[in-house]
């Protein structure tokens, strides 16, 4: 057997996130057993000795540090790996590229336009592998879609349609700040639903439909104050609760965003829409391996919406796991992207969505907070190249 390459990770923030990856790096050798390279879990850090050290036991890591930045001073770390929240990864990104690091970083990748654009020169001017975690791309239904988008199914895009809908900040009890609720203060977070929910949904619609112009949103705070864990005190709320934007694309069709944390009954409906000049493609996360399409093509006597289990060997990443007919499931989209990278890293390709890709989806988050503020269209500036 080949011998492998060793890729040795230091992974900091061990929530939810943390686990994900954590599962990504361990599923990987197992399942995609003719990648040229390997992950080694070689340290975790979190900030709580026993709950680090607690993490690293279960998930098999060989050390643990408490502080992020002795982890990335070790000579025995190739990767960083950043499951922080979105105020901590300006600060730790720019170190690890700046000790020669490759940066895996969770999304959104900044709070704001400036500080991605230094990460985005951190990474290039030190000229280290980097990737920021859009998992959704990898769903086998969802890299299908940017499939038949590519090959020109659909012909020309008229309409691109999208929604992220959660209910769990309706009560008006819930605090904001601190190691629970960091999402609901802006100072942790940058902003609401917008980085939270929509940057999931801005990547994927540019992977799949290119570019985004310019952008109308309007945004709500509906719970205007709450009380923050940090400081025991009442205190304004400053992120989005909702958002809704539309939007032109690059290739002349039109988009319609909306995101909230006040959809009650929903806890994490995703959703996509494509409708172009010869059929139209739809998704949905909460029955995920399924894509359904509708070709204007069909003979017109059984035309009609068709529903793809993508779960057979020829469909995308589905020849590493079971048998057709099977499915996967949302961790999946996670070993998928530690397998790509690692395919990355053994080709010296890069590895998509890049810092620069989602410097992009920034440029759009920050429109749409902007737009929303000043009641009216912005320009975005987004220049997309990633295929
Ligand atoms: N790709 C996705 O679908 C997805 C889903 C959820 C979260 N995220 C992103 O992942 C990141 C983490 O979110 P989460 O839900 O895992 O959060 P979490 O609150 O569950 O975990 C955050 C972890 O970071 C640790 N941490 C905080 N400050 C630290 C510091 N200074 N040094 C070391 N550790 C520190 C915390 O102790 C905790 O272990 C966020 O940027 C979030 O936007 C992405």
């Amino acid at each position: 057997m080949m011998s492998k390459q060793e890729l040795r990770i230091g992974l900091i923030g061990c929530g939810f996130m943390g686990r994900t990856h954590s599962n990504g790096y361990k599923r990987v050798p197992n399942f995609f057993p003719d990648l040229g390279y390997t992950p080694v879990l070689k340290a975790v850090c979190s900030r709580s000795e026993e709950k680090v050290k607690a993490f690293a036991e279960q998930w098999g890591y060989e050390s643990y540090e408490t502080d992020w930045r002795k982890l990335i001073e070790r000579d025995d770390i190739d990767a960083v790996d950043i499951c922080t929240p979105n105020n901590m990864h300006f600060e730790i990104a720019i170190a690890a590229a700046q000790a020669g690091k490759m940066v895996l970083c969770e999304k959104p990748l900044s709070r704001t336009l400036e500080e991605g654009k230094q990460m985005v020169e951190a990474v290039e001017s030190a000229g280290v592998k980097n990737t920021v975690w859009y998992n959704y791309r990898r769903l086998p239904a969802v890299t299908l879609a940017k499939q038949i988008v590519d090959s020109g199914k659909l012909g020309k895009i008229f309409h691109y349609r999208t929604n992220f809908l959660q209910d769990w900040t309706i009560n008006e009890n819930l605090p904001q700040g601190g190691r629970a609720f960091w999402r609901m203060d802006a100072e942790a977070a940058g902003s609401g639903v917008t980085g939270d929910l929509l940057a999931h949904c801005i990547d994927l619609a540019m992977w799949l439909n290119g570019g985004i112009k310019d952008v109308s949103s309007v945004t709500e705070i509906f719970v205007k104050q709450r009380m923050h864990e940090e400081t025991g005190k009442m205190e304004d709320v400053k992120i989005d609760d909702a958002c809704i934007f539309h939007c032109h694309f690059d290739n002349g069709s039109l988009g319609l965003f909306e995101s909230t944390r006040y959809a009650r009954g929903h806890k994490a409906l995703f959703t996509f829409e494509i409708n172009g000049e010869k059929g139209s493609l739809r998704w949905d996360l909460h029955d995920l391996n399924r894509l359904e399409y509708f070709d204007n093509s069909d003979e017109s006597t059984v035309r009609g919406w068709r529903s793809i289990h993508v779960t057979d060997g020829d469909q995308p990443y589905m020849n590493k796991w079971w048998v057709p007919g099977l499915s996967v499931g949302y961790e999946h989209s996670f070993i998928h992207q530690v397998a790509d990278f690692l395919e990355s890293v053994e080709k010296a390709e890069e590895c998509h969505p890049t810092f620069r890709d989602a410097y992009e989806t920034q440029k759009v988050c920050e429109a749409v907070i902007s737009s929303a503020k000043n009641r009216r269209w912005e320009d975005t500036d987004v220049e997309w190249n990633n295929k």
